[in-house]
């Protein structure tokens, strides 16, 4: 044991220094470099940390259930009889061209049914597919799982592995400092966008937002239905919370590294929430004012793990986005929190013939100071259509700091 223990202990160091060489070559000479046949490719990143602008503004770009599968060879649901020959994947891929173009965002988040495995024998080339317009763009994005992804070759671990690594992506499979086995899901994380270059505020996160893995299907009493946000990770966000209260990085569970990598985050910035199947409340919204449209039933669990409560308990989240059904793309309130779906993007995706799909866009804008960009002060959204002018709806105010003074 003691004598090859030596000769093992060196295999880290000897991978450690081939990686650093890999690294060193790759910023010196160029991304792509051949080994024998293999194209080595180390991931490009975005620059970090995710901040504003320096017009004091952070735009975000939804893209709710591609549902992408094989590109040219997936064709469309539920389109019109006379765009049904010539639609397929790349419709989708079009389409989020367009927004990126039109829109020009700071950020991309998807939230979930990325791909439809159903239609695909191979996960990793129709992720490639998906994201690759995100990719082209180079702007940082991330993305979270809905019910679908994982019904082709990758489990959901690999899958938000896979997404980690992927060009650009600022996805994590969970936080950093919480073993896997502690939380439930995969994708649960947390990031945070800095204040303006040049400001007071510039190193230090003026916004947070939140990712959570909603799971896929579950089985209760016999019954089959949708996953649901679970104990865990509410426990993980709930742990945030009690950091920003104390005002520092730490909390009695020792859990040091989760809130932040940087500095601690101020305790009252806002926050955003980002994941895929809705929560049982959303159905109430039926009977409420809504923004924008409420076609479908809402498909989530019968179980209620209590997620508006802790939302809500936080006092810091505005507003939840949130995809999985595709004909609704309404903003509708519950206790102080907004609760938005992105609307139907995918021409894979069931939608409805005649209703464009969808994207939403939420912008977050910074208060002005005297000499600088201070901290956010609204949070505003609306829709685009994919019709040929990229009709642009629904636009309201989410939270303006100044009507709560
Ligand atoms: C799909 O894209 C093609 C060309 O790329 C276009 O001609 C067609 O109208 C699009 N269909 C829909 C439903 O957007
Ligand atoms: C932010 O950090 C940079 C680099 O460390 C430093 O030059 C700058 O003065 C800092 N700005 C503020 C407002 O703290
Ligand atoms: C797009 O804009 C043009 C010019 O304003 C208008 O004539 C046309 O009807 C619009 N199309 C749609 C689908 O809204």
């Amino acid at each position: 044991m003691g004598s090859e223990g030596g000769k093992w202990l060196s295999l880290p160091f000897l991978i450690a220094f081939i990686a650093a060489t890999l690294y060193l070559l790759q910023t010196l000479i160029s991304p792509r470099l051949m080994l024998g046949h293999e194209v080595v490719k180390i991931k490009r990143k975005p620059d970090l940390p995710l901040r504003f602008g320096s017009d004091g503004t952070f735009k975000i770009l939804q893209v709710a259930d591609m549902h992408y599968a094989k590109g040219k060879m997936t064709r469309c649901r539920d389109v019109l009889p006379s765009e049904f020959e010539y639609c397929s994947d790349l419709n989708t891929t079009r389409f989020i061209r367009r927004m990126i173009e039109v829109e020009k965002p700071d950020f991309l988040v998807f939230t979930g049914d990325n791909i439809f495995g159903p239609s695909t024998a191979d996960a990793a080339e129709s992720l490639l597919g998906a994201f690759g317009p995100a990719i082209e763009s180079r702007l940082p994005w991330a993305a979270i799982l809905g019910n679908h992804d994982q019904e082709s070759t990758m489990t959901r671990e690999e899958l938000m592995s896979f997404i980690s690594l992927m060009d650009y992506s600022v996805s994590q499979i969970n936080p950093p400092g919480i073993a896997t086995e502690n939380i439930d899901g995969y994708g649960n994380y947390n990031l945070q966008v800095h204040g303006a270059f040049g400001s007071d505020l510039a190193n230090t996160s003026v916004l947070d937002l939140f990712f959570l893995d909603s799971g896929d299907r579950a089985t209760l009493n016999g019954i089959r239905g949708y996953g649901w946000i679970k104990e865990s990770q509410l426990h993980w966000l709930r742990s945030i919370y009690e950091v920003f209260q104390q005002g520092n990085k730490y909390d009695q569970n020792g859990l040091n590294s989760i809130a932040s990598p940087t500095k601690a985050a101020q305790p009252h910035s806002p926050a955003l929430t980002f994941f895929h199947i809705p929560i049982p409340e959303v159905r109430q919204l039926w009977f409420k004012d809504i923004v924008g449209q409420f076609q479908e039933a809402v498909a989530c669990s019968v179980v209620n793990s209590g997620v508006l409560q802790t939302l809500s308990a936080m006092g810091n989240v505005k507003a939840v986005f949130m995809g999985h059904d595709h004909n609704n793309d309404f903003c509708g309130e519950l206790e102080g929190i907004w609760f938005c779906y992105g609307g139907g993007f995918g021409y894979h995706a069931y939608g409805k013939a005649g209703w464009p799909r969808r994207s939403r866009v939420v912008l977050v804008e910074l208060a002005k100071g005297l000499r600088s960009w201070m901290g956010v002060e609204r949070i505003k959204t609306w829709k685009r259509l994919d019709d040929e002018n990229l009709s642009r709806i629904d636009e309201q105010v989410l939270w303006d700091q100044r009507l709560l003074k």
